[in-house]
């Protein structure tokens, strides 16, 4: 049975690229809601319509367990879809628990990058009251940086001064980490490396989503341990053309 990944676009495949990995047996089926992206800028209740929809048609596939590789997406609809199907489902948030822990000994600062909808959920305002004690975490959306990343434009000028502006209203001395809590902002992980100061990390959460997929299914005996992995793209709108796009994206993360 394959395992499938969820996300509004391309942006979940730096999470299966990560799940291949790790986990280099298993079968993928990877399926993203090109009828919808981007989430990131739409409503609440619109974004749970979508990803309830999109769940139904991948859980009829018959997988052995989802990944909700996508932030937006998880904060919305997890909880609801973890009491609606038996599988395993796995869902992500932004890693700021490890970044605040990278800067124990520094003192330094967090900075947040994800979509508009997932800094407005409860779920990020709560997971920010639990573990930041002393107020280290800051949060930056970057609404228009999914489109950038569904139009495959990674590296132009036009990206470098998009995050150039964004960041000058920090301080970037005073940061010790830079979480990607969006799963499209991994594409962006070398530019960012660039444009940074050297002194700053960057974490996404694909590892410990991963570890986290790997230990339900091994509760479940059902991992891998042989054979050739595979991957089938789907999307909502049966667009050829996307799904070639998702193999291009898949082969420039492995480059
Ligand atoms: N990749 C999704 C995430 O992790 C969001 C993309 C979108 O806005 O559609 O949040």
């Amino acid at each position: 049975m394959k395992i499938a990944f969820f996300d509004s676009g391309i942006g979940g495949i730096t999470v299966l690229n990560e799940a291949m990995r790790q986990l280099p047996h298993e079968q993928y089926l990877y399926f993203a809601d090109t009828l919808h992206v981007p989430y990131g800028t739409k409503s609440k209740e619109e974004v749970q319509q979508f990803v309830e929809r999109a769940v139904d048609t991948i859980i009829k596939l018959d997988v052995k367990a989802l990944v909700i590789a996508c932030n937006t997406a998880t904060s919305i609809a997890v909880t609801k879809l973890r009491n609606t199907y038996d599988i395993p489902i796995i869902g992500m948030e932004p890693a700021v628990k490890p970044a605040l822990e990278m800067n124990r000994s520094t003192g330094k600062r967090v900075l947040v990058l994800a979509t508009p909808l997932t800094l407005k959920q409860s779920k990020y305002a709560e997971l920010i009251s639990r573990i930041d004690d002393h107020k280290l975490v800051d949060s930056l959306p970057l609404p228009e940086l999914v489109q950038f990343c569904e139009d495959l434009n990674f590296e132009s000028k036009e990206i470098i001064d998009y995050f150039t502006k964004k960041f000058s209203e920090f301080d970037l001395r005073l940061f010790g980490t830079v979480v990607l809590g969006c799963t499209h902002y991994p594409f962006y992980k070398d530019i960012l490396r660039r444009i940074l100061p050297s002194a700053i990390q960057i974490v996404d959460g694909s590892a410990g989503t991963v570890k986290r997929l790997t230990q339900l299914l091994k509760d479940k005996s059902q991992l891998e341990e042989t054979g050739t992995t595979s991957v089938t793209f789907m999307c909502s709108n049966d667009d050829q053309a996307y799904i070639r796009k998702m193999e291009i994206a898949l082969e420039t993360l492995k480059k």
